[in-house]
């Protein structure tokens, strides 16, 4: 039960790690890192949008289940992942063109700010509100029935060779040793 939540919160920390960074490339004197840029996103859209995401809409819908009358605190979180996944892809798309074309456009920084802001508050709501409230509602069968239908084949940053340079950043970032595989 609790340990999916606190693989979780595992999870978010490395997601505001990143944030971290992509906010630092952007407000930095000169041209952002794109490669990094690049590299932040790609994972954006593997692990978060492909698997961390749906982790929560399992638990979601296990409140839905338990308690309709819950949901409206806690807003409907699968409108907010497919809302991210589109801003994710849309950022993306714009770090390929910045990349491509030597300099980013116009809107490139505004756009990662937003980018940012909208996943942290996606993060911090769910820190707050979303994780404690099932917690609460939902009971050891229902924590049992969610782990069954997980479907997670490990955070990238911890074990695709891929990932080494993000890993040792965020080692660096959250204070966190580096694991290894
Ligand atoms: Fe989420
Ligand atoms: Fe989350």
């Amino acid at each position: 039960m609790s340990e999916l939540i606190e693989a979780l919160k595992e999870e978010h920390a490395s997601m505001r790690a990143l944030l971290d960074l992509i906010e630092r490339e952007v407000e930095r004197d000169g041209p952002p890192d794109y490669g990094l840029l690049h590299e932040i996103m790609v994972y954006c859209r593997t692990y978060p949008d492909q698997f961390h995401h749906p982790k929560e809409d399992l638990i979601y819908r296990a409140i839905c289940r338990h308690d309709p009358r819950a949901t409206p605190a806690i807003d409907d979180l699968q409108a907010e992942h497919e809302e991210l996944a589109i801003a994710s892809g849309e950022f993306a798309q714009m770090v390929e063109e910045a990349a491509a074309n030597g300099k980013p456009p116009r809107s490139f920084r505004e756009v990662a700010l937003a980018f940012v802001a909208q996943y942290r508050r996606h993060i911090a709501k769910e820190d707050a509100e979303f994780f404690p409230s099932a917690l609460q509602i939902l009971s050891p069968e229902e924590w049992q029935d969610i782990s069954a239908q997980v479907q997670d084949p490990g955070d990238p940053l911890f074990y695709s060779t891929a990932a080494d340079r993000l890993q040792a950043l965020l080692a660096r970032e959250i204070d966190r040793p580096a694991r290894s595989t």
